[in-house]
């Protein structure tokens, strides 16, 4: 999927009458500012789950939040217990609709670093493509929304909706700052609808309208053997080795088939609706190109299932992590005295966080091996989050989309997880629309994330036809 081609929709923005052939022409409506700009936010590292960035991240929080300000907008960074959010509105006025819209400056750590082609903050264009990590997720989507209001407010003096940017700095460690944040903010943060770029395109060029995201919920476990590390072959065959006894625990979450074997993990999903199989069936994507963009000698998941419905429609346990034991080169002869394992479950509906992971823990302790003590200490989670794609602002969404685009909105859920989303529908009240614009090699959370700037000029155009169509929508 790396390679472009003339007939590559990928380059559907050349199509419209912007060449590729040189740097300037690629930005075509585009202020050659608004890619700089987009650059500058690019450069601070402001990955939120590292303590040592905690000063980049709020630097990063203060540059956007003086950028929203000197468009004119009224703009304020608030300080949490975590990373501080980035709030901005116009001046509201009575009878217009209200439009939140939502995304992230934090970003993901860049590790491994060595498998980047080029520094992670220090942003590189290739052809018309930014590699630099948060292109895409989320600094490049959130940014083009900014610069569509930059020039709405630049061309007709005011923007057809009131407006709020809500930007946040803790999106990729569970947002536990935002839900306080919004109860108390209730009021100031009423809305109509929320419009969120933070989710996928299924292809190039198709415009891609997500109804549906899983949710997501974390644990660690730990399994604690001897008091100290032990000589392997002083000690081995008289205790239970953690590490051998880690692994049954893991192995022992799915049956060979790539079932989860929790017991009552399935008992609240639910199933697929017909309508959903047929149409993501008829989607330009499938099982193929998921072998191809991600590189696995096959495809595994549960029977009966396509990789999308599988990704996006069904349930899953995956281990993010496990340690304990020498990690070093060569060998060791060491019993470690304890090992962990990071796992998380996404979800669907109608599954629920909490349920599961008590389900889990339950069943990590029953199962735990004799000779070892387990300890399961649960993490962040996230609901699932499912809409009706054909509301009123539903449609509304795919006209700027097919607006945009020039074709057919594609109407998905995706696997990712954006757990405020289903929080704003509970505190404000207020329906998401996910219009997404990364691609599904834009390799988000791994090396040399990027995100093409046909895909930033396209999101600016977005913006402008979104606001137009919502202001449409009763107020
Ligand atoms: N933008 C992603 C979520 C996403 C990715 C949605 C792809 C749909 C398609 C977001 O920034 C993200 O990575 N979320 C985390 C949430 C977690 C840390 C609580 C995720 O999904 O792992
Ligand atoms: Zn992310």
């Amino acid at each position: 999927m790396a390679g472009k081609s003339a007939g590559d929709p990928r380059c559907r923005v050349q199509a419209a009458g912007l060449s590729t052939r040189t740097a300037a022409p690629i930005l075509g409506g585009m202020k050659p500012t608004a890619v700089d700009e987009f650059l500058q936010l690019l450069r601070f590292p402001s990955i939120s789950t590292s303590p040592e960035h905690r000063g980049a991240v709020a630097e990063c929080g203060r540059w956007l939040t003086a950028k929203l300000a000197g468009m004119g907008l009224d703009a304020e960074l608030h300080p949490t217990e975590g990373h501080p959010i980035v709030v901005a509105r116009n001046r509201h006025q009575p009878g217009r609709r209200t439009v939140l819209i939502y995304g992230h400056y934090d970003v993901q750590p860049v590790d491994p670093v060595e498998l980047w082609e080029s520094p992670p903050f220090e942003p590189r264009i290739t052809g018309d493509i930014v590699f630099a990590r948060g292109a895409t997720d989320n600094k490049g989507q959130i940014f083009a929304h900014v610069c569509g209001v930059e020039e709405t407010l630049q061309r007709a003096g005011d923007l057809p909706v009131n407006l709020i940017f809500l930007i946040e700095g803790e999106e990729e460690v569970g947002s536990s700052n935002l839900e306080p944040f919004l109860q108390k903010h209730r009021e100031a943060l009423r809305c109509d609808v929320i419009a969120v770029s933070d989710t996928g395109m299924v292809a190039p060029g198709v415009p891609t309208l997500t109804y549906g995201l899983r949710g997501v919920a974390a644990l660690e476990v730990r399994v604690h053997g001897p008091s100290t590390d032990l000589h392997s072959g002083i000690f081995g065959g008289a205790v239970a080795n953690p590490l051998t006894a880690l692994s049954r625990l893991v192995a022992g979450l799915h049956d060979d088939a790539g079932r989860v074997l929790i017991p009552g993990f399935y008992d609240a999903v639910t199933p697929l609706a017909p309508w959903e199989r047929e149409a993501w069936g008829r989607l330009p994507i499938g099982d193929a190109d998921m072998q191809q963009l991600t590189g696995v000698p096959a495809l595994f998941g549960e029977a009966g299932y396509t990789s999308l419905e599988r990704v996006w429609g069904r349930p899953t346990a995956e281990v993010n992590g496990i340690g304990g034991g020498f990690q070093g080169k060569g060998t060791k002869t060491v019993i470690g005295r304890e090992g962990f394992a990071k796992l998380t479950f996404r979800l669907v509906p109608e599954q629920k966080p909490e349920a599961i992971l008590e389900a889990a823990r339950a069943d990590l302790l029953r199962r735990a091996p004799a000779g070892v003590r387990v300890e399961v200490e649960l993490g962040h989670y996230g609901e699932p989050y499912l809409t009706d794609p054909h509301s009123a602002d539903g449609q509304a969404a795919q006209r700027a989309l097919e607006k945009t685009f020039g074709r057919k909105t594609a109407l998905i859920r995706e696997g990712g997880s954006i757990p405020i989303i289903n929080t704003f529908s509970r505190v404000l009240g207020a329906d998401t629309l996910l219009l997404g614009l990364a691609l599904p090699d834009c390799r988000a959370h791994a090396p040399n994330e990027n995100f093409p700037l046909a895909n930033f000029e396209a999101g600016i155009r977005l913006n402008q036809a979104l606001l137009e169509e919502l202001a449409r929508g009763k107020a």
